[in-house]
């Protein structure tokens, strides 16, 4: 007879082989990056756009960032043909989707759409409820890479996570029917739990309503502060209404299949300079896909230097997957929007390192700490194995590119033009982040800026509304963790 011990231990094996093995499809191993055409362009979208926008993403070395689809949203088609097919509007796109997505496969990067889990699009164009397979079918020949899958006029088939669930795994079956691999975007704004469902069948899932370009405006057309409980996920979402959401669940993400705060603001002018840091860190950090959703044909340096920042983006793609943890929240000095809190965050990385953010959304700038039984509270705090170690500390923002670069890349509309540039930007295509991190790279790690000791405490100045994100790294040989945090 097997013994309680044994038994137990090959539990522990058949779950752990069980988890190494479920990856969805085999995309989106790291989070997913790219550009969209919503949050600047809503309905205004052409065939010039699209291939305008993809040669600067090219030009600007955003693809090389490792930003490789390009996503047509919403308002693209016009109607079914006779035998039911989608059919373009070409009015907007007079050759049809086949040869924009061709362009864009010719200039290395992947090409995106949109269709709707109901009887319309969230535009009042044709969804593709009932005609899931017929639908995937014309992506697929069309040489679509990624679907993006949004949740209007879905008559009324919600309200549970089974009903919603055959709805969205509709579609995943017929995706994978096609033969070709299709990256898929669930869009149905955290209703009905997607967060425990959707790793079976999609690439990531939304778990708020639509964002906005705010930091924190409370607007009553996204009533829910908790996504958990939340009937009218809505839109208007300020960045910290979202990120408070995604504060409870950090562990459903896992590689293959991410939580989706939304896309990114930053650029589009409703926010200023430290919230679009803090925007760009939280969501790299938080594993969210990376999807740029500001016209980056006419982009600032700031905003520029924010997308590119290679120590923000090695956190993103780190092949541990494993999204930052909100350790603690206070709450304190409120702004003009009635909310003030301060919170620390800490996760794991790949190599031993972990990552730390300090993040203020008080009201004025904070002096700030974390000790190291905190952040490694779940290991047990101050008798941590990690506590008792001392950790160099790296700034995540140190090595942000210069607005003189940045203004020279954009000027010269390449990457070559500039000076100086491989000490603030990195080029995936030529080496992967994981790579980088392994070789110690120091575009990659940020700058050291010192080290704290055993037990001891990392304390900084936060701007207002703002982050100060590190990596630490241990002093001394890694201590072994055999999976991703809270598992
Ligand atoms: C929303 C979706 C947005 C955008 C829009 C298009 O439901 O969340 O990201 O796709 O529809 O109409």
């Amino acid at each position: 007879m097997l013994s309680r011990t044994l038994l137990a231990g090959i539990g522990l094996l058949a779950r752990e082989t069980v988890a190494a093995n479920f990856i969805y499809n085999g995309l989106a191993i790291t989070p997913q990056m790219g550009w969209n055409t919503w949050n600047t362009f809503a309905c205004d979208v052409d065939e010039e756009l699209i291939l305008s926008t993809a040669q600067t993403l090219v030009d600007l070395g955003f693809r090389d960032a490792g930003y490789h689809h390009v996503v047509l949203d919403d308002c693209w088609s016009n109607g079914r043909y006779a035998n039911g097919s989608l059919r373009p509007d070409f009015t907007k796109f007079p050759n049809g989707m086949k040869h924009v997505a061709d362009a864009v496969h010719a200039l290395g990067m992947g090409f995106g759409m949109y269709s709707d889990a109901g009887a319309y699009t969230c535009g009042m164009y044709a969804g593709s409820l009932g005609y899931e397979t017929q639908d995937a079918t014309t992506f697929a020949s069309w040489g679509v890479d990624y679907l993006k899958y949004d949740n209007c006029y879905n008559e009324g088939q919600s309200g549970t996570p089974q009903i919603t669930q055959h709805r969205y795994k509709t579609m995943s079956n017929a995706l994978n029917a096609t033969g070709r691999p299709i990256l898929y975007s669930m869009c149905n704004w955290g209703e009905d739990s997607p967060w425990n469902w959707a790793q079976t069948m999609a690439n990531s899932w939304r778990m708020s309503g639509d964002i906005t370009d705010s930091f924190n405006r409370p607007d009553i057309r996204c009533p829910c502060d908790d996504a958990t409980e939340c009937n009218l996920p809505g839109f208007h979402c300020s960045v910290m209404n979202i990120l408070n959401k995604q504060a409870m669940f950090p562990s459903k993400s896992q590689p293959g299949a991410w939580s989706d705060l939304d896309m990114l603001e930053i650029g589009n002018g409703g926010m200023n300079d430290e919230e679009y840091k803090l925007h760009m860190t939280m969501w790299a950090a938080t594993k969210s896909p990376l999807i740029v959703g500001t016209d980056v044909r006419s982009l600032s340096p700031s905003a520029y230097s924010i997308y590119t920042n290679p120590a923000i983006l090695a956190i993103s793609q780190d092949p541990a997957g494993s999204s930052i943890v909100r350790r603690w929240r206070q709450f304190t000095d409120p702004d003009e929007n009635g909310q003030g809190e301060i919170s620390m965050w800490a996760g794991s990385l790949s190599q031993g390192d972990y990552i730390l953010v300090l993040l203020n959304a008080a009201n004025s700038a904070m002096s700030m700490n974390a000790t190291l039984a905190d952040i490694f509270t779940d290991d047990g705090g101050v008798k941590s194995e990690r506590a008792k170690q001392s950790w160099d500390v790296y700034d995540l923002w140190a090595n942000r590119m210069s607005n003189s670069t940045a203004s020279m890349v954009l000027q010269s509309n390449s990457t070559m033009g500039a000076m100086n540039i491989t000490a603030s930007y990195w080029n995936a295509t030529q080496m992967s982040f994981a790579d980088g991190i392994k070789a110690n790279s120091s575009v990659l790690m940020g700058t050291m800026v010192g080290t704290v000791e055993a037990l001891g405490m990392v304390i900084a100045n936060v701007p207002r509304h703002g982050v100060v994100a590190y990596r630490l790294r241990p002093r001394g040989a890694p201590l072994s963790r055999r999976r991703r945090d809270e598992l």
